[in-house]
């Protein structure tokens, strides 16, 4: 809704843009190379209605999806809650989307009320940096049981820093990232974040500041005065990290705040996004909405 209160204002530029490419067009051939990266990506695991991972993969229209959320980290103890969903079987699944090309990653954090963690030490950091690798990555050790099986290598870790203190995700994305030094050619773990809506997210700046974080995940959802001022909050997110790809999350479901409809997405904010030559894609919340409104089904032509 707010959104939408703006979108004369969006047509107004997408006229003015219009005007500027056709002007650009002659004076200078085509412009800078920004514009569709055709990335979308999704959460999975927030409602076991939302059907398998398989099923999510087999859309066509995600490019990423984001296994959530490890919920309890911090204190000598873990927990993956997948809502319900059957943790047998999803390695199967994982390895399914890999062969469709689309990346898998495991979100920690996540705003439910079951979930508590932090980081309470240097030492919390490298504990659960470690736990990652060998658990759901690249790693394997015998002493460390892997939840998705041994065969099953997830992409990445994403940080969804809703509640606690801030401390010592700088030192987790570091220690994280310092695994792929022993790799040649390849990344085993790609990072990203999805923060809040409001620049700067406090719980993510220090981790963002380190740099390899390449993927931020912006919810311009769920906060109605920052949805308001997307464009504000958008233009601060892409000026502060050039070097990440920097994605427009939005959710799939109308009764969300900060809903954007289709039309609004293809003319008032696509065009404003994709000006942005660290644009990265869209990112929808969450596979279970968009199971029932198919919202991915236009990102995914306009991304
Ligand atoms: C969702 O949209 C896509 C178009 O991008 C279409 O191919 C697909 O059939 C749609 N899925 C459903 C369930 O309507």
């Amino acid at each position: 809704m707010a959104l939408s209160s703006r979108s004369r204002t969006s047509q107004q530029l997408v006229a003015v843009a219009a005007l500027l490419s056709v002007a650009a067009f002659f004076l200078a051939g085509p412009a800078a190379a920004t514009g569709k990266t055709g990335q979308v990506t999704v959460f999975w695991g927030r409602n076991k209605a939302e059907g398998s991972l398989r099923e999510a993969c087999d859309t066509g229209t995600y490019t990423l999806v984001v296994i959530s959320f490890l919920s309890v980290f911090g204190h000598g103890k873990t927990t993956l809650d997948l809502s319900g969903h059957p943790t047998a079987g999803v390695g199967d699944d994982i390895k399914h989307c890999q062969s469709k090309s689309i990346l898998v990653f495991l979100s920690i954090g996540g705003p439910g009320p079951g979930s508590q963690y932090s980081l309470p030490s240097a030492q919390a950091a490298t504990d659960l940096a470690d736990y990652l690798w060998y658990a759901y990555l690249a790693g394997h050790r015998g002493d460390v049981g892997r939840p998705f099986g041994d065969a099953a290598e997830l992409d990445g870790v994403d940080l969804f820093i809703d509640q606690g203190a801030p401390d010592h995700y700088d030192a987790l994305v570091a220690r994280l990232w310092s695994y792929n030094k022993q790799f040649r050619a390849r990344t085993p773990v790609q990072l990203s974040a999805t923060p809040r809506c409001e620049f700067p997210d406090r719980r993510l700046a220090r981790a963002l500041a380190t740099g390899v974080v390449t993927r931020i995940n912006v919810r311009f959802y769920g906060d109605a005065s920052c949805a308001a001022d997307w464009e504000r909050e958008w233009g601060k997110w892409t000026a502060a990290f050039p070097d990440s790809g920097v994605y427009v999350g939005l959710p799939a479901s109308e009764k969300t705040a900060g809903y954007v409809h289709p039309k609004n997405l293809y003319y008032g904010v696509i065009p404003v996004v994709q000006k942005a030559a660290n644009y990265g894609g869209v990112m929808v919340w969450d596979r279970f909405a968009d199971k029932q409104s198919n919202y991915s089904g236009y990102a995914i032509q306009w991304a």
